[in-house]
């Protein structure tokens, strides 16, 4: 049994009649103190207050007095309404290290999961469009809660739904056959269906005739009619090829690329669906679901045209997603502008009567803007995914080329690191934080950055390289304050993760790595790993190695790669 079941136990015996518990919800009760000086697991006394009609901090007193310490528990003090309970330090060292051993890879995971699907729906790359700066948080808050969840036992569906529908696309057709030429756009990708797509836009303002004739090509897209459908496939290819590329960079692959346009012939069943239910009302030629008993605008179903909209996507989207992947959960990694959007297709699912529609959720993220203000398109100060990322890159690659200018496989790592300061930028703080993206912030590697963690990795490994922890571990040389500071950050690792599951917020994780990258830096200077003393020297770099282990994992979970060397 672990510390925290031992202590549950404990404390469940020591409670008094009218507030039994069981064990394992008291286990769950348990959390980690503030301060690793308090203690390492605290039990909150609140709850117990009604059943015992006395105040939270006299009960815990009696609890501090009446509770059997198991062994390896060295005190329970009180600390306001709290039991903090303080592990013997040797018995805790050897408790972390050896479950680090045992878990291995899975280490901070679980199997709660236990291998049910959850969807997500992140980055949503746009057709003809390149990706920027603001598809950053998406993409990696996306990235980052499929390898999270993976890690808690489910198995995560990543999910890039496409924005490749709507009647844009009849006037990007109508510009290609007007202006463009298939040569230029191969070379030039997807910048150069931009400039037809603006182009259009420009001759559209002087010659009304072409928004006719633009409609005249959706049309024929939606008929499929083989020549339209031909050019609208190609603009796919052309986009996504340049997308993987971004993607590929980043580590990041998706499950199904099924996006707007896949749920074309998936519309009728919503409609069917509503109909019958009675859900859909005629509203000046438009079929709409009245929301107003829920203080919600109306959710257009169908325009007076009787055309589609995104909800109407988004509904069979998650009709069919259920039918496919009988998801426990299905996350939309979508900026927070949207919220209402979700809040009103989530509703139309549950009056369809759908139970599942509680396990839709919108994983909302905060805007992404320029020191300048907002971008857009068409101010034209968007900042493109790929050159932000290359300016990490080569960032990184020139304070290589000066500090380590022996690296064998220096433009790999130069790669990896410059992605992860990039990445793990916007893994730091809240989703809900808007951001304001500056360079010199991004590419800044000191501080709490994803440099400094993989520098801290990189740096253990190098301390392992020369020796490697063997044989019996003396625990009891590991009871030092710093050492202590690092195994208690080590230890609170799998409530991070939980957490950051629980709260789709993965910034906990990183949080959780920087506190061991932290708390090692500091063993690092403070205590000799390489001592002269057998038994210290061995233990210090099995603390070492459980460092690196975890650190390694932390990174991995929010996306970073943990190079060996830097
Ligand atoms: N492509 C959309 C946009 O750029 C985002 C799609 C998000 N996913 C979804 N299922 N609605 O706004």
């Amino acid at each position: 049994m672990d510390f925290r079941n031992l202590i549950a136990a404990a404390v469940a015996a020591a409670l008094p009649a009218p507030a039994q518990l069981p064990a394992e919800e008291i286990a769950g009760m348990l959390e980690t103190p503030p301060n690793p000086e308090l203690g390492d697991f605290a039990f909150p006394c609140f709850k117990l207050a009604k059943a015992l009609r006395k105040a939270p901090p006299l009960i815990a007193a009696d609890l501090a007095a009446a509770v059997k310490l198991p062994e390896g528990v060295e005190k329970a003090v009180t600390a306001g309404a709290y039991v903090n309970f303080t592990l013997d330090r040797a018995a805790q060292a050897r408790a972390v290290l050896e479950r680090i051993d045992r878990e291995g890879s899975r280490y901070g995971g679980s199997d709660i999961g236990a291998g049910r699907n959850v969807c997500i729906d992140y980055s949503s790359v746009n057709i003809a469009k390149p990706l920027h700066i603001g598809h950053l948080p998406s993409t990696v808050i996306g990235n980052a809660l499929y390898r999270i969840y993976n890690h808690m036992g489910y198995h995560s569906v990543g999910i890039n739904h496409l924005g490749d529908w709507g009647t844009q696309f009849g006037k990007m057709i109508y510009a290609y056959k007007a202006w463009g030429d298939r040569e230029t756009i191969e070379r030039g990708g997807v910048d150069e269906l931009v400039k037809l797509y603006v182009r259009f836009h420009q001759e559209a303002e002087n010659d009304e005739s072409l928004n006719e004739a633009a409609r005249a090509w959706f049309k024929r897209i939606e008929d499929n009619d083989p020549e339209a459908m031909a050019l609208f496939n190609w603009f796919k290819e052309i986009t996504l090829t340049e997308v993987q590329r971004v993607f590929d960079l980043m580590g990041i692959r998706f499950d199904s690329y099924a996006g707007e346009s896949f749920y074309n012939d998936k519309m009728d069943r919503v409609v069917d669906e509503l109909k019958e239910r009675g859900l859909l009302k005629l509203d000046q030629g438009a079929q709409i679901v009245d929301l107003s008993e829920y203080k919600m605008p109306p959710c257009i179903i169908l325009r007076s045209d009787g055309a589609t909209l995104y909800a109407t996507r988004d509904i069979a989207a998650a009709l069919y997603r259920k039918d496919t992947y009988d998801f426990a959960k299905c996350l939309y990694v979508v900026a927070y502008q949207q919220d209402l959007h979700f809040r009103q297709w989530f509703k139309v699912v549950e009056l369809m009567g759908y139970d599942w529609a509680k396990d839709l959720k919108h994983v909302a993220f905060g805007m992404v803007s320029g020191t300048e203000g907002a971008f857009s398109t068409r101010k034209g100060n968007m900042v493109k995914l790929r050159d932000v990322l290359q300016a990490a890159i080569d960032k990184t690659g020139a304070i290589m080329a000066e500090k380590s200018p022996n690296l064998e496989n220096r433009e790999e790592v130069a790669r990896e690191v410059g992605v992860g300061a990039l990445v793990w930028n916007s893994l730091y703080n809240g989703r809900i934080k808007d951001v304001v993206f500056d360079w010199d912030t991004v590419l800044n590697f000191d501080g709490e950055t994803g440099p400094y963690a993989q520098y801290t990795h990189a740096r253990a490994c190098s301390v392992l390289r020369k020796a490697q922890p063997e044989g019996e571990i003396d625990y009891g040389a590991l009871t030092d304050a710093e050492s202590r500071a690092l195994i208690a950050a080590l230890a609170a690792f799998p409530d991070a993760v939980a957490e950051a599951m629980e709260k789709n917020e993965p910034y906990l994780v990183s949080r959780a790595v920087m506190a061991i990258c932290q708390t090692f830096n500091r063993f690092y200077y403070e205590r000799r790993i390489m001592a002269d003393e057998a038994n210290v020297r061995n233990a210090r770099l099995k603390l070492t190695d459980a460092a690196r282990r975890v650190i390694a994992i932390g990174l991995d979970l929010v996306g970073l790669k943990a190079p060996e060397r830097m």
